[in-house]
């Protein structure tokens, strides 16, 4: 990345408009996302993670507060931040291969060197065989893949990702959190992931947030350092790990912990 692109986040807010009454969507945000940083977002369904990833993406304004990227105000969707989204979004008058190229193609990458980008994603997703089917004919976990190498194949600056992994078998989705800290460990992109795992979180994340239930605020936000950039440990000895395994308890009990609760406790 030529320039720093760090996510600024300030004073946000969001509520929406719901026939006449207001939904408090998102409390008080203030964070910074340094560039490089690999945010794991978790939180109680409903709490506004995916609402945040949507005002970071730039597909609707904050009712208040601003989010600048590299000292820019978001005020649009950019090729700069891909997102992958809960739901598996991809055209269906495309095949899988057409769906996965159409990013480089609109940015007028040549013929061949986008078919290539193209097919080293696809075979990481392990789709590379399915090229020419078209996306009703896939799975929904096969989508899910299919809309995360198109994404990957745009190469973003900054990869916005909402619960990508959660429709997968265990199997291919150990295999592609691998995939993808090989991606981060090599690029240094950005990137926010939300998850309703806790271990997935804590094993994938650079940093590790959790969000109140709505109207959704940060409650934990700690360094989850068990993969640095550039640094490679194998995953057994990272879960091994008893500061790993520290970590996964506060994250599991700020999710779990209402307010109510908390004022029960003291
Ligand atoms: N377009 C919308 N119009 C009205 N209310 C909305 C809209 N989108 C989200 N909300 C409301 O805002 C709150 C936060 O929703 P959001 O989708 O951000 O939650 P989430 O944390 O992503 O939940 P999940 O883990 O279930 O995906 C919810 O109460 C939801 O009903
Ligand atoms: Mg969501």
């Amino acid at each position: 990345m030529s320039h720093d692109q760090a996510v600024e986040i300030e004073g946000l807010r969001h509520y929406f408009n719901v026939r006449g009454s207001l939904v408090h969507a998102i409390d008080r945000i203030d964070m910074t996302i340094e560039a490089g940083q690999f945010v794991c977002l978790a939180g109680p369904s409903g709490c506004g993670k995916t609402t945040l990833l949507r005002l970071l993406a730039g597909f609707m304004r904050p009712s208040e507060g601003t989010i600048t990227v590299g000292g820019e105000r978001v005020r649009r969707p950019s090729a700069e931040r891909g997102v992958v989204f809960q739901q598996p979004m991809l055209y269906p008058w495309l095949n899988v291969r057409k769906n996965v190229e159409l990013g480089p193609k609109l940015r007028g990458v040549g013929a061949k060197e986008r078919r290539a980008e193209a097919e080293r994603y696809l075979t990481m997703v392990g789709l590379s065989d399915f090229g020419d089917r078209r996306p009703y004919e896939l799975s929904g976990g096969m989508q899910q893949r299919c809309q995360i190498a198109r994404v990957l194949t745009n190469d973003p600056d900054i990869v916005l990702m909402d619960e990508p992994f959660g429709a997968l078998d265990a199997l291919t989705r150990e295999r592609l959190q691998n995939e993808l800290l090989d991606i981060w460990r090599a690029t240094g992109k950005t990137i926010l992931f939300i998850t309703h795992s806790v271990d997935e979180a804590v094993f994938l994340g650079s940093r590790v947030l959790v969000m109140s239930p709505r109207p959704g605020r940060v409650v934990l936000d700690e360094p989850a350092l068990f993969s640095e950039p550039g640094e490679q440990i194998a995953a057994e000895r990272i879960r091994a790990m008893p500061e790993y395994n520290r970590l996964r308890e506060r994250v599991r009990q700020a999710i779990q912990e209402t307010p109510t609760a908390a004022a029960a406790t003291g």
